[in-house]
């Protein structure tokens, strides 16, 4: 017995040598010193022995056992770390590579309608909204502008029925406000317009437009350029300057449009203010005597200045932009650049 004992320790001490895996380590132990295990089995025998050999093979049998025991948990010990260090050496991240996070941010559009309403908000305007479908009175005849007016025509407005349009600009939130409020009135109002144009690098049948309105009493057209100069200095520069050519509007009398010193030459004349050193920025006017008595204001008592001015031109300007379908097309490469 003694023998088998020593025996049984040899062949358990080598196949632990030999085990890879956990896996297999449980299963020696089991074999080996499981409660049907090997070792149980030879303990079996005891009863056969000499009461003079019992107390040494019982001896020699739980040294064996304690023995083996301990070379089994050492094993473990040693495989589990041995997994360990594996995992680690398969699964390292290189903390120090740098990583890029992409934020969304503002469209280039939005970037310019917030620093135009910012500039006006702080010159004492309000931000106010009308609707994109609207009726003809507001977008045109209220706006002093004949019927037989070359904007009205079906090849540039997109009719809904013979009444019902989407706005072609936003001058019919002049309109709507004064007709629910009386003066004066300092207001802005940014927002989407329609026409019915081709698209090319210059037109789409969507663009974006700011109204600015201000109705009080004595107003001139010293107010008017005075406003719209600190505008144009806080958006292009405080080096900008400006000038106001006489031009037609409707529903402005006299009526101009207001030109800034080209941001890219200084007035050399260059490519983008195709050599005449100027830039048109907005049109603009004392609001005629008409529009004033469409919204049953007294043209005796009050009068006013208002402007319009595109927002897609305005960014295309400050950015240096040629294309106006690169605002639309939502192509990554150039919105990530804003
Ligand atoms: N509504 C005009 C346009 O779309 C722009 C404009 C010009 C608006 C003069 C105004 C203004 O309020 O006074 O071209």
């Amino acid at each position: 017995m003694r023998e088998e004992l020593i025996l049984l320790k040899q062949r358990a001490l080598q196949n632990l040598a030999q085990s890879q895996n956990l896996d297999d380590l449980n299963e020696l132990r089991v074999k080996f010193l499981g409660k049907k295990g090997e070792l149980t089995q030879i303990l079996r025998g005891m009863a056969g022995l000499s009461p003079e050999e019992r107390p040494t093979i019982g001896k020699l049998a739980n040294e064996i056992k304690e023995d083996l025991e301990r070379e089994f948990s050492q094993k473990t010990i040693e495989l589990k770390q041995q997994l360990k260090s594996q995992k680690l050496e398969k699964e390292w991240i290189d903390v120090t590579i740098p990583s890029k996070i992409v934020l969304g941010h503002k469209h280039p559009l939005t970037l310019i309608m917030d620093e135009i309403k910012e500039i006006f908000v702080g010159l004492g305007y309000e931000v106010v909204e009308g609707p994109e479908i609207e009726l003809d009175y507001y977008n045109f005849e209220a706006l002093n502008t004949p019927k037989d007016h070359p904007a009205r025509d079906i090849q540039d407005t997109f009719y809904i029925t013979d009444e019902i349009l989407l706005r072609t600009q936003t001058s019919p939130v002049q309109i709507r406000t004064m007709e629910k409020r009386k003066p004066p009135l300092k207001i802005i109002a940014p927002g989407r317009v329609y026409r019915s144009d081709a698209v090319d690098a210059t037109h789409s049948p969507m663009f974006h437009q700011v109204e600015g309105l201000t109705i009080g009493e004595d107003i001139t057209m010293s107010d008017l350029k005075g406003t719209l100069e600190i505008f144009a200095r806080e958006m292009f520069g405080q080096d900008r300057k400006s000038r106001f050519r006489p031009h037609y509007f409707p529903f402005t009398e006299p009526s101009a449009e207001m030109d800034i010193s080209c941001i890219a030459c200084h007035g050399e004349g260059c490519r983008i203010c195709k050599y005449t050193g100027w830039l048109e920025i907005l049109g603009c006017g004392m609001v005629h005597p008409n529009v004033l008595e469409n919204v049953g204001y007294d043209p005796e008592r009050v009068n006013g200045f208002a402007f319009g001015l595109g927002i897609e031109r305005i960014a295309m300007l400050k950015y240096d932009i040629n294309d106006m379908r690169l605002f639309f097309e939502n192509n990554l490469r150039f919105l990530e650049q804003f």
